[in-house]
């Protein structure tokens, strides 16, 4: 048996990185996925990858009317919303002396009001039903550094309103988990993006490796299986969780 059959998910950023090895994973489990981001071209060739398991759709998930128009194309095809992933993410460095004002509010909205609008539209809609809900956040949100001052400030926000929206969702008894990753230095577009910044490859991946206990960074598709364990019904009885994907970086004296 698949692990979510049937499922109708949203997974936001899901053009890209960690986002894509999640909408491949979903797919492959059965899932019926959105992949939702505002890189519709790399979106619509993942689609056209998955031959009909996904369909693109554009969200910019800062903009609450995209929310709304992107829940209704993947409700008109396949049933309400099962499962949503606040995956979508950026990151300007810059810390507390250098950081400017504009990429600070930049940041706060892709990373925090977006998964805080998504959280806010999953909730509606899975009322009645029921779902999932997992927000990306990161090892950052919980061991700072000092160069990224609004990036893991806004990871923090995220783990903080995973909690707040599962101690909502259990009060009001509705059928809704949410949960939190928190992935360590992952292989992705992103990450490589900084690298010439780190003096080169090799390098930034020696660096970057010994942030984990394990000395090495991680795969998108690590990240992808803690997520199909959170969306899925064998995490029956989790909820409000931080689940680190992080190979000890988060124990590891930094
Ligand atoms: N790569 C890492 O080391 C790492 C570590 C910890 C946490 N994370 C988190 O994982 C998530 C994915 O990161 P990644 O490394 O795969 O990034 P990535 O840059 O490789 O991919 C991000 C995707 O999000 C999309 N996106 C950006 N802004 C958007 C918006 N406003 N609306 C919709 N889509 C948007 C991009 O088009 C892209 O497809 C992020 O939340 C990131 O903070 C990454």
């Amino acid at each position: 048996m698949k692990r979510l059959a049937g499922k109708a998910a949203l997974v936001t950023g899901g053009a890209c990185g960690i986002g894509r090895a999640i909408v491949e994973r979903f797919a492959a489990e059965g899932a019926h996925v959105a992949i939702a981001d505002i890189d519709t071209a790399a979106a619509s060739n993942l689609e056209a990858e998955l031959g009909g398991a996904a369909f693109h759709v554009r969200l910019d998930v800062t903009r609450d009317a995209d929310w709304g128009g992107a829940i209704d194309e993947l409700e008109r095809r396949h049933g309400p919303l099962a499962v949503l992933v606040n995956n979508a993410g950026i990151n300007v460095p810059g810390s507390i002396a250098d950081a400017r004002e504009e990429d600070w509010r930049r940041v706060h909205e892709v990373n925090g009001l977006g998964p805080f609008l998504g959280c806010q539209h999953a909730v509606r809609r899975m009322r009645a039903s029921g779902g999932a809900i997992v927000n990306v956040a990161s090892v950052r949100g919980q061991r700072p550094s000092s160069g990224q001052v609004a990036y893991c400030s806004s990871k923090a926000l995220v783990l903080n309103l995973t909690e707040s929206v599962a101690l909502y969702c259990g009060e009001q008894n509705l059928p809704i988990r949410c949960n939190a990753i928190c992935p360590g230095v992952v292989d992705t577009p992103l990450l490589r993006s900084g690298f010439a910044a780190l003096g080169g490859e090799d390098e930034a991946l020696l660096r970057l490796s010994g942030l984990q206990v394990m000395n090495r960074i991680g795969t998108p598709e690590e990240i992808a299986a803690a997520a199909v364990f959170l969306a899925s019904d064998e995490a029956s009885f989790v909820t409000g969780a931080a689940f680190n994907i992080d190979g000890g970086f988060r124990i590891r004296d930094q």
